[in-house]
């Protein structure tokens, strides 16, 4: 062992100490008081552009959550922001994931619609995503895959804070390697597990699926596993089964297995990976919406990137919104504007615009224009 390696392990252990009194800092605060949005007088709503396809889709989300809460905006019930900054220009150039203005003003609002943003290969700033899902704690990512003619109807329950995701950032390089952590937390686990059984018990699922890598990632994936099986306990009624990631990537195509699936709770990190292929078993990541709830504050997005690809071939006008308005119709459910949500979802249904990325079909306006003419 030569003195450069004995420094730099020296300097990654002080810097792993650092990291886990984190964690448990992080642990001391994650339990809040629960937002009752049906007895909230003023709900606010923050709009978040995103980067590159962001501003196309969220534009025609807001106009389509403008048109359904018309009533409420006018009397005041509901507060709609647009909220600034947060591009991927404003973050490299403050440094920071979320700029603290930025920050603030989200702070300011209940619940979040955001376009998707980019995130920069390698460097050091962290993804504005997971920065917000870790700044406001939003700590359940919800996500729904149904395709009735094919008798699927699933509900991925992701993890949302912790995984790989939390110390993404702050792994260490070493003389010829490099080390990233992976964190599971009990408390992070029963939250999101209670969420899933919570859900399964509320909309009648009789069945939740655990999926993990716990014969390799032991430790991790082991507590997960193990505390998932202990709230299941406290859900009589709904059975459990155990299952790993690299089957049950299978498993989603093969049929007709896969229509047993309806509750499915992972880890942050096989959450993010399986829920695209999901999403593209249901037509395409820009068919999917997605819910990141925490107890005080939820943000509601598409499941995808920002597409600069699109952007740089001139497209982005044939960005498909349906997914970051699906996730507007989770949105109105999650604040209790229920009949907003089904009127919303009834018109998505019905709707026969198609779009299609390599703009052979209609733009996101067009489409968000034939979609409220059966609002
Ligand atoms: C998602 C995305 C994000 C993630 C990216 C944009 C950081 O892929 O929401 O699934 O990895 O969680
Ligand atoms: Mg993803």
């Amino acid at each position: 062992m030569n003195t450069a390696m004995n420094t730099a392990m020296n300097d990654a252990a002080e810097a792993f100490r650092k990291l886990l009194e984190a964690q448990f800092l992080r642990l001391e605060h994650m339990n809040t008081e629960r937002t009752d949005f049906s007895r909230k007088e003023t709900v606010t709503i923050g709009i978040i552009d995103g980067d590159g396809i962001g501003p196309i889709i969220t534009a025609q989300a807001s106009r389509v959550l403008e048109k359904l809460l018309a009533d409420e905006i006018a009397a005041g019930s509901i507060v709609i922001k647009q909220i600034y900054g947060l591009t991927i220009e404003n973050r490299m150039a403050c440094g920071q994931p979320i700029p603290a203005d930025v920050l603030a003003q989200i702070k300011t609002c209940d619940v979040l619609l955001k376009g998707p943003t980019t995130t920069p290969h390698g460097g050091t700033l962290e993804s504005a995503n997971v920065a917000m899902r870790r700044e406001l704690d939003l700590y359940a990512n919800c996500r729904p895959v149904c395709i009735p003619e094919k008798n699927i109807d699933w509900m991925f329950f992701r993890e949302n804070t912790e995984g790989e995701y939390v110390l993404g950032s702050h792994g260490v390089e070493l003389p010829g390697m490099a080390v990233d952590f992976k964190v599971t937390t009990d408390l992070g686990t029963r939250r999101i597990a209670r969420a899933a059984f919570d859900y399964a018990k509320n909309n009648g699922k009789t069945h939740v699926a655990v999926v993990t890598k716990a014969n390799i990632m032991k430790k991790t994936d082991g507590k997960f596993t193990a505390i998932a099986h202990e709230v299941a306990a406290e859900y009589p009624g709904i059975t459990v089964d155990d299952y790993y990631i690299d089957i049950m990537t299978a498993n989603l195509l093969k049929e007709p297995l896969r229509e047993q699936f309806q509750v499915i709770l992972l880890p942050n990190l096989y959450g993010d990976i399986i829920t695209d292929e999901a999403a593209q078993i249901q037509g395409g990541v820009g068919t999917a919406g997605s819910a990141n709830i925490g107890d005080q504050y939820a943000m509601f997005e598409a499941i995808h990137g920002s597409a600069p690809r699109m952007i740089q071939r001139g497209m982005g006008d044939y960005a498909n919104p349906e997914s970051i308005i699906k996730a507007s119709a989770m949105l109105l459910r999650h604040i209790c504007r229920v009949n907003a949500a089904e009127r919303l979802e009834k018109a998505m249904e019905a709707c026969a615009v198609t779009v299609t990325s390599d703009g052979a079909g209609a733009t996101a306006e067009q489409y968000a224009d034939a979609l409220m003419a059966l609002l």
